[in-house]
């Protein structure tokens, strides 16, 4: 029987250019190829929990326009329930302007529907939560919409991975309730200056790119260090990690086994330009772990 993981979360459409040169301010640059890829954190780790063998539910928002219908069809196509997304005609689907040179991302996104991922949504689709074994969010949804799921995760005891990204000031409850939270290695130097922090750090498990990922186990800091890989777009690696590690979690490994597995799944993503582009099945993964031990 596959674990359930419901996500409440974003959807984009990722809008790639990659260029050698970041423009300047006030310079326009020629850059090189323009490519459209479905995107969104909440999208993009449904769609990491789905390949690596969870059956997801999904909470969210995209417009009554082409972008939204495509990325609809994609999500099904990765076979994620969307029984849980509204299709609104009072806000554009949500974007993502990427810029990509050979080592730098910069994104900006524009939320449009995805500010319309209410509580009321989520009060709408409340028995998603309830039948999950895990619940994952990320903060490209409205925060009060992010607060109210985690207490209804919580009042039926379902454990909540939030993802805090893009970072905002997180409200109060907020780190209390998390099971676990998965910030980058910028986002948790502001979450560090949270008063809360002290007492929470063994919920905190930081994704620090090439550089692994670091964790507390029993008061007894970890570290995973990542695979070398030929790395083609870093985008979405994050996002890897969190759905393989909700997954793992779901089935009900421990902590630091999912660690591994998520910390491989994101290694194998970013070989692969999009931010979906290269997410690992549980085979994948395996393989490759595989071909690592025997080279070693
Ligand atoms: O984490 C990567 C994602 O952030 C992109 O897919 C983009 O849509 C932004 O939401
Ligand atoms: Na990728």
């Amino acid at each position: 029987i596959k674990p359930s993981v419901c996500v409440v979360g974003s959807i984009n459409m990722d809008l790639i250019v990659t260029t050698k040169a970041m423009p300047k301010q006030g310079e326009t640059v020629l850059g090189d190829d323009f490519f459209t890829y479905p995107g969104g954190k909440g999208a993009n780790q449904a769609v990491a929990a789905a390949r690596i063998g969870s059956n997801v539910n999904f909470i969210g928002a995209v417009g009554d326009d082409p972008f939204g219908k495509t990325l609809l069809e994609h999500l099904e196509s990765e076979s994620i329930n969307i029984d849980g997304v509204a299709t609104v005609s009072s806000a554009a689907t949500g974007i993502a302007n990427i810029i990509l040179s050979e080592n730098d991302n910069r994104i900006i996104v524009a939320s449009g529907a995805n500010l319309l991922v209410t509580p009321e949504l989520v009060e709408h689709n409340l028995d998603q939560i309830k039948h999950s074994d895990v619940v994952l969010l990320q903060l490209e949804v409205p925060m009060e919409t992010v607060l109210y799921t985690l207490k209804a995760a919580s009042t039926y005891n379902i454990p909540v991975i939030v993802n805090p990204a893009p970072y905002q000031p997180l409200p109060d409850g907020l780190l209390e309730k998390a099971s676990y939270l998965t910030p980058n290695e910028l986002e948790v130097e502001s979450i560090k200056n949270d008063p809360l922090f002290e007492g929470i750090h063994e919920k905190v498990i930081v994704t620090q790119g090439d550089q692994g990922v670091q964790f507390f186990e029993g008061g007894v800091k970890k570290h995973v260090p990542s695979y070398p890989v030929d790395v083609e777009d870093t985008t979405g690696a994050g996002d890897t990690f969190n759905g393989v590690f909700a997954t793992e979690l779901a089935r009900g490994s421990a902590v630091g086994e999912a660690i591994q597995l998520a910390n491989a799944a994101s290694a194998l993503s970013v070989t692969k330009v999009g931010a979906q582009g290269g997410m690992p099945t549980k085979e994948d993964v395996e393989k490759f772990l595989l071909e690592r031990k025997i080279s070693e």
